[in-house]
């Protein structure tokens, strides 16, 4: 008789453990930042799942730096995200779409570890009960003396982990160490994640497209006629399928998971974009990169831009490599 309960089950934790085994050089450190995040992206979870029930949908009122009315759940998802990582001893700075300046952690819990991420993405689902997600990313401290607003200005390529959560019809945190991409699936019956997509690869390329196409009017050439060759394909070429949530975390997750490209150009009103570069766009590249994937500025690697603003935005275009690829030569073509 099989048993209910899988008896050795590839949890979260026991992942990171072995990963860092591998990885002689880590320290336990990493283990202690994910059961962090992990603790939150659970507490977070139930919030939203109960949201409804609990008077949690809505306006938190006043507006966050970005000037976007905060939502009850964004200040709930940041005050978890804030405590659970400062309480770590591993933590010495932490960068959060809900907070203008840097999070410094006191001299009695500091770490040597920088913590990027957006608490809750994809806010304007949240009352309709479409899919959202929280976002993250881990960079190493390269200095020392008092921790300052420097220290988390580190291109994607210093990134030591990143991941991201998405709330949808399973609760699913998604993560990669620099050794490939993982997916665990939350169990609410023992509270654990546990590794469900082994290795995570995107194809080469998709047949789904995902913009908003609102803004076209304000797109510069290269993403109109990118687009539009998508809508009415060449003799042979394949037709594309739109699909666009407006929630970074599941739009991203559905490209891995089916291939194709997410965009989110510069526009009129965003002309750097508007996607967060620290807790957006690089932890998403960096999954995507390590999915086999591509993400580019449409001019060059997101993970490659050294920031210098903690809330900087970066235009986006990330997905199957051949895919992003025609992106990519099209800016050429007609930059
Ligand atoms: P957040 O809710 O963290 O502010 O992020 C929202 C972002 C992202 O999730 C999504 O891809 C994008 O906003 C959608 O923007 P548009 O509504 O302009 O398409
Ligand atoms: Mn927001
Ligand atoms: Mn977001
Ligand atoms: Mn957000």
């Amino acid at each position: 008789m099989s048993s209910p309960i899988d008896t050795n089950c590839m949890t979260l934790t026991r992942f990171i453990l072995e990963e860092q085994k591998k990885h002689k050089s880590a320290s336990g450190d990493f283990t202690n930042i994910m059961t962090a995040i992990c603790t939150a992206v659970k507490a977070v979870s139930s919030a939203v799942r109960r949201a409804g029930m609990n008077s949690m949908f809505g306006m938190a009122g006043g507006q966050n730096v970005q000037g976007e009315d905060v939502k009850k759940l964004d200040v709930l998802a940041n005050d978890l995200f804030i405590n659970m990582l400062s309480s770590t001893f591993k933590v010495c700075a932490m960068v959060s779409e809900e907070n203008k300046d840097l999070i410094v952690v006191d001299s009695e819990h500091e770490g040597r570890y920088i913590v990027c991420f957006d608490p809750l993405d994809g806010s304007s689902n949240i009352d309709c009960l479409v899919s959202i997600g929280s976002i993250f990313c881990v960079f190493r401290r390269l200095g020392d003396g008092p921790v300052s607003t420097k220290d988390a200005l580190q291109p994607g390529d210093q990134v030591v982990g990143a991941g991201y959560a998405l709330y949808g019809s399973a609760t699913m945190v998604v993560l990669s160490l620099g050794g490939g991409v993982n997916g665990f699936m939350l169990d609410p019956s023992i509270g654990e994640f546990v590794l469900t997509e082994r290795n995570m690869r995107i194809k080469p390329r998709g047949k789904i497209y995902s913009i908003n196409e609102s803004y076209e009017s304000t797109w510069d050439q290269a993403v109109k006629t990118y687009v539009h060759s998508k809508k009415y394909p060449e003799p042979g070429k394949q037709l594309y399928g739109a699909r666009y949530i407006g929630s970074m975390v599941a739009d991203v997750h559905r490209t891995i998971c089916y291939g194709g490209i997410f965009m989110y150009p510069a526009t009129k009103d965003a002309p750097k974009g508007k996607l967060r570069l620290l807790y957006e766009c690089i932890p998403m590249a960096f999954i995507m990169e390590q999915a086999g994937g591509q993400a580019s500025t449409g001019r060059g690697r997101i993970l490659e831009i050294v920031p210098t603003d903690i809330h900087q935005r970066s235009p986006v275009f990330m997905g199957s490599k051949d895919d992003v690829q025609d992106v990519i030569d099209l800016y050429a073509k007609l930059a």
